[in-house]
């Protein structure tokens, strides 16, 4: 193993093999391989890319540097969703209730949030006493028990992932499409499933910018996650603007469980079902019928009971969490509401202490923004435009200056 000459190759633009890429993973993994020759490495393949033959090489050898899901044989199919992540996007917490309703097993390991995108793991710890730390047995029990598991990535679950993906958050070498297409397919590899839909976002609030990179992106995550004998469908959404109107943990948890109850808001519920449709393996009206007869919402009630929570404190939410300083932000005008950015009202999250800035960062489950305006609606001068929930009446203003930057009324 001679790690200069493989970097030198990759620098060069020269393919690795799969023997190749293999061993360096290993040697990651095990701390043969130090940090500076990985993130030498990394901006390698930043620059130079990888072929397909190298990005399915490296997915593999991440998924199998630690311990991967087995389950039970049986007629229920294993599946999952995974979103490459935006702004106010809470669709994991309907999905993966909803796709255990309709019959399958979704063993959902998500991340925490970085930067001005929220996580699923942060989202549900709002529940007091919810546990998204759960071994692989204690994961695989309350799957075959309940349909469904939602938890973080442990020690033994792709280890190489966990220490290459904390490396290119520090080395700017996060946005490289083959290294993103490694991370989240080695993840969702690992919990060996039948059948993944991958929700890929573009925009001001996504990774990818533009909606030419997030083809590029979904295409090279469907072929890996084929060439390894799953059943992948990928669909592109917009993150110009929020999913739904709430930004913030408790905030987003709350419009989850509208959205269960039947409710909430259209896009919300729209691309829920869209993806869930994917992999669920029954009819669209039938999924429907799961949301609004309350089936669902019953399914989160026994996920939060399985993970250590209290179901009784998903109605009492809003008043566990309740930041100090609520208040609306009126519209400056009458017109129609243009522009709703999605980067900036994640940045304004970000700011109020709803995100992290670094991944050792702790969020604050009460902060962010509800009854958000939506593009497209119509609004009348003083009318408000959305609520900020904030700490401190300097956090407020901070708030509200970016988020009367992210809205644009159109008066004509
Ligand atoms: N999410 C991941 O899990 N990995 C990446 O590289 C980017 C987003």
């Amino acid at each position: 193993m001679h790690v200069p000459t493989w970097i030198a190759r990759k620098r060069d633009g020269e393919e690795l093999s799969p023997a190749e890429i293999r061993a360096l993973i290993r040697g990651y993994t095990s701390g043969e391989v130090p940090d500076y020759q990985m993130a030498a490495f990394a901006m390698a393949v930043y620059f130079k890319g990888m072929t397909a033959v190298e990005t399915a090489a490296l997915t593999r050898a991440m998924m199998d540097s630690g311990d991967c899901f087995t389950h039970r044989p049986g007629p229920r199919p294993v599946v999952d969703k995974h979103s490459t992540g935006g702004i106010g996007d809470k669709i994991s917490l309907v999905l993966a209730p909803l796709v255990a309703c309709a019959g399958c097993r979704v063993p959902m390991v998500s991340g925490r949030g970085l930067g001005i995108t929220g996580g699923t793991l942060d989202k549900l710890e709002s529940i007091p006493g919810f546990n998204v730390r759960m071994s692989m047995k204690e994961a695989s029990a309350q799957l075959e028990e309940i349909g469904v598991v939602m938890m973080g990535q442990t020690e033994r679950f792709c280890p190489a992932d966990k220490k290459l993906y904390a490396l290119r958050d520090v080395t700017g070498t996060v946005p490289s499409i083959p290294l993103i297409t490694a991370s989240i397919m080695s993840k969702k590899m690992a919990e060996t499933l039948d059948r993944l839909v991958l929700d890929v976002k573009y925009g001001t609030g996504a990774f990818m910018r533009t909606r030419a990179e997030a083809e590029r992106l979904a295409s090279e995550m469907v072929a890996v996650g084929t060439e390894m004998g799953v059943e992948v469908h990928a669909v592109l959404h917009p993150m110009s603007e929020p999913t739904g109107r709430a930004v913030g943990n408790a905030l987003e948890v709350i419009e989850a469980i509208e959205c269960l109850d039947g409710g909430g808001p259209e896009d919300l519920r729209r691309i829920t079902l869209v993806l869930a449709e994917k992999i669920a393996g029954v009819s669209m009206a039938e999924l429907e019928r799961l949301l609004d007869d309350g089936s669902a919402r019953r399914k989160l009630d026994e996920i939060v009971a399985a993970q250590g929570g209290n179901p009784a404190d998903l109605p009492r939410l809003a008043q566990i969490h309740r930041a100090e300083v609520v208040r609306e932000v009126p519209a400056p005008t009458t017109g129609v509401v243009a522009r709703v950015d999605a980067g900036m009202i994640g940045q304004a999250a970000l700011q109020l202490g709803a995100g992290r800035a670094k991944a050792s960062d702790g969020v604050d489950f009460a902060v962010g923004f509800d009854r958000l305006v939506k593009s497209g609606e119509s609004v009348h001068a003083g009318q408000p435009l959305c609520r900020i929930h904030a700490r401190t009446a300097v956090d407020f203003d901070m708030a509200e200056a970016l988020f009367s930057r992210a809205v644009e009324i159109s008066t004509h």
